[in-house]
């Protein structure tokens, strides 16, 4: 089974908790995309949701492919967001933000009452860490926000170097609200309640990666199907 297979056997998975109805987040990245095309085909056959999009890529694909959206303004309570993630250790804690949404992202799983995340078998960590954790900062002061989060890493034993995202042009990789995102290559991360908690007190971090206490449950898809961590 190649990686695509395993994402839509993940996707395919999670598509099995969506109940006529549901008002639904919808994440963003590869394996969130392979659920919007499973789901638009059950709109096709009837199926009665509403999307909420964590990204302005997502609401593309969900246009584009028939699935009913709104905004979570107008939808401010949600019954179940699927999303993808670059870690999940094994407390369903995650780091996302690869794709850069993490923050609409996590806003949407806040306002939902489960978030089931759809990742593949290398996505499952012991501790947290061995993917860049992305910081998304505020552009004004970004060098003394910079620092900030350097300090903070250094007095919790974090050590490694933060890159400023830039594009395949090398241009700054902007948000889909405007900001910037600094790569964290800590490595490691044994206390990432800590880390998560410290870092939200910094004034120019607009939000984190790390996802904690958000995750009701895990489809991993793996080479022999898909299992559940909960
Ligand atoms: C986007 C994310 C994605 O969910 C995460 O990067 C996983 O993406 P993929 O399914 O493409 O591996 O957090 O901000």
């Amino acid at each position: 089974m190649d990686a695509r297979e395993m994402k839509i056997k993940a996707a395919a998975a999670a598509l099995e908790h969506v109940e006529d109805g549901m008002r639904l987040g919808i994440g963003t990245g590869s394996t969130a995309e392979e659920f919007v095309r499973l789901l638009a085909e059950r709109v096709a056959a009837g199926l009665n949701v509403v999307g909420v999009p964590t990204s302005e890529r997502t609401a593309r694909l969900c246009v584009e492919l028939g699935v009913p959206l709104k905004s979570l303004d107008e939808l401010p309570d949600l019954d179940l967001t699927i999303d993808g993630a670059d870690e999940v250790d094994g407390n369903l804690r995650l780091i996302k933000g690869g794709g850069g949404a993490l923050l609409r992202e996590k806003i949407v799983a806040a306002a939902s009452a489960r978030m089931i995340v759809i990742a593949d078998e290398t996505k499952v960590v012991e501790t947290l860490g061995r993917f860049p954790l992305p910081i998304e900062i505020n552009s004004f002061g970004q060098v003394a926000t910079q620092r900030a989060v350097e300090k903070l890493a250094s007095t919790l034993g974090l050590t490694g170097d933060l890159v400023l995202r830039v594009r395949a042009d090398e241009s700054l990789f902007m948000t889909d609200g405007g900001h910037l995102i600094l790569d964290a290559s800590f490595g490691r991360i044994p206390d990432a309640d800590a880390l998560a908690s410290q870092l939200n007190a910094i004034p120019g971090v607009v939000e984190h990666g790390l996802f904690i206490n958000l995750a009701s449950l895990a489809i991993i898809a793996g080479p022999a199907g898909a299992r559940v961590m909960e």
